[in-house]
């Protein structure tokens, strides 16, 4: 199907609409991807035009189902299991520590895709004995994503390299590994707290509690300023005394100059809330 026709006016008033809904910011350059995911969308919708689209979306939309499925046409779930293990390893051992002196612990996955992210960081913190200690909370704004997550079922893929040996026992233990591709156990699964939720939405977010480690890892890279600020100042605000935030290894909060100590372990950067 060719794209429907999108001019520079209604590109602009798309493209501000759904970054003000989720955060999501597509320039020119994605324009052209852009047109072709919001015109399959708006064809399904049976509508001629996008500028009748963008109406839909704005006017006709009240409890915005119509925005969750573009949104599911539009976001990149690209993710792996142990993906940026380094970090998962330091997070594992953040949460291990808290889990062993106060008896308890609490982490989120804050787009946490089709699961790998949380899934992994559950066999690490089985790896260190305190699984059973650590509600594990994840969440996405893709419904579809996190459907997957809840089957556990991945493409041979999705585990990119072997495990290092001292994982190894881990990874087998939770992952059955087939010719066509990897399973994961139910019980892992069920380990976890799926929640499908849009990080722009404060109050959603806000009703997940405190946590003593978040990763936000590899989202923030798809956010203008404006939304990742106003998203990474709500996390911090949710870490519990001591708490720490991950985000991908190729991005960085300094950009957003928000009230943040940037701290270092193990070569690994997280950050804390600073201290007043
Ligand atoms: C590239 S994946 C990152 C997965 C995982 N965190 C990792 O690092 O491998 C980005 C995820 O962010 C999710 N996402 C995008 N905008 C979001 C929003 N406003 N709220 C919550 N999740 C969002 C997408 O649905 C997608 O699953």
């Amino acid at each position: 199907m060719d794209p429907l026709p999108l001019s520079p006016q209604v590109f602009s008033l798309l493209a501000g609409l759904v970054e003000e809904r989720t955060g999501l910011h597509h320039g020119l350059d994605r324009r052209d991807l852009f047109a072709e995911r919001v015109s399959t969308r708006a064809v399904e919708r049976g509508l001629d035009t996008l500028l009748d689209y963008y109406y839909v979306l704005r006017y006709d939309d009240p409890d915005g189902a119509e925005m969750q499925h573009l949104v599911e046409a539009l976001v990149i779930h690209e993710t792996y299991l142990l993906r940026e293990l380094d970090q998962l390893e330091v997070a594992a051992d953040l949460l291990a520590e808290r889990a062993r002196a106060a008896g308890s612990a609490r982490a989120w996955s804050a787009a946490c895709a089709t699961g790998e992210e949380p899934l992994s960081l559950a066999m690490l913190l089985d790896a260190r004995g305190v699984l059973d200690r650590v509600e594990l909370v994840a969440s996405d704004v893709s419904g579809r994503a996190l459907a997957r997550a809840q089957e556990g079922r991945y493409g041979p893929r999705a585990l990119r390299a072997p495990p290092p040996p001292p994982l190894e026992p881990w990874v087998d233990r939770w992952v059955e590994r087939r010719p066509d591709g990897l399973v994961v156990r139910r019980e892992l699964i069920e380990r976890v707290r799926w929640r499908r939720v849009n990080l722009l939405d404060d109050a959603a977010r806000r009703a997940l509690g405190a946590f003593d480690a978040v990763l936000c890892r590899n989202v923030l890279i798809y956010f203008a300023d404006d939304a990742a600020r106003r998203v990474v100042q709500g996390i911090v605000e949710q870490l519990a005394p001591g708490g720490a935030l991950f985000v991908g290894v190729s991005e960085s909060l300094v950009r957003l100059r928000l009230p943040l100590e940037c701290v270092e372990r193990g070569g690994v950067f997280h950050y804390r809330r600073a201290r007043p």
